[in-house]
């Protein structure tokens, strides 16, 4: 299986990917990663474990058709069959998500439905994790629609909050997770036990 990734940023969760890749303990062979931001690490990530790697974004392409297109033919030429999402910051649009339907997977740092959906990003979801006094979060795997955060969950695993927790320290323990539950999930996808 050959995967594709759309990262904005540090690329931690793509990093996880790539070392059980490496490993051999998940059969799938990392091919190809679009950033839509030139100073992401994940590019640097990416192109030391020899991955094609792409910078598209609204500076390269302002047209959203055109930039929609491009990055649909950087994963089609190198026949990605799964595109993961780690930490990509955009929307996907339509021509990339009726190419690969039903064959996109994200990672969201909370327990779906709860703390998803517009505006729930990075320390934003920690925030209002605390906020709320809710006594879990975690960490879910879904499949990418067009709404955000809505696809059918994959997978989750859950961490505790304590008194003590701030949004800082609630989010490293849930990105420790995240680490384990990305690979752990691509290994069950890749044997059948999760379908598609
Ligand atoms: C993770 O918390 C992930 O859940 C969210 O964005 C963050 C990406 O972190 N979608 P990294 O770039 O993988 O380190």
């Amino acid at each position: 299986m050959k995967l594709g990734f759309l990262a904005s940023g540090r690329g931690s969760n793509m990093q996880s990917i790539l070392d059980a890749c490496e490993s051999g303990q998940l059969k799938a062979e990392p091919v190809a990663l679009v950033s839509n931001n030139p100073d992401a690490y994940a590019l640097e990530r990416a192109k030391k474990a020899g991955l094609a790697v792409f910078y598209l974004s609204s500076k390269t392409h302002p047209q959203s058709e055109l930039l929609d297109e491009a990055i649909t033919g950087a994963f089609q030429s190198h026949n990605i069959d799964l595109l993961i999402l780690a930490g990509y910051m955009k929307k996907i649009g339509p021509k990339l998500l009726s190419a690969y339907s039903g064959r996109i997977i994200n990672i969201h740092p909370s327990l779906l439905p709860k703390f998803g959906g517009t505006g729930m990003y990075g320390m934003n979801v920690h925030e209002a994790v605390i906020a709320a006094g809710e006594k879990e979060s975690g960490a879910t795997i879904h499949l990418v629609n067009n709404e955000y955060d809505q696809g059918r969950i994959l997978a989750q695993r859950s961490v505790v909050v304590t008194e003590n927790d701030k949004a800082e320290t609630l989010a490293e323990k849930v990105l420790t997770v995240e680490h384990q539950l990305y690979p752990e999930t691509l290994i069950k996808i890749v044997a059948g036990d999760i379908s598609l």
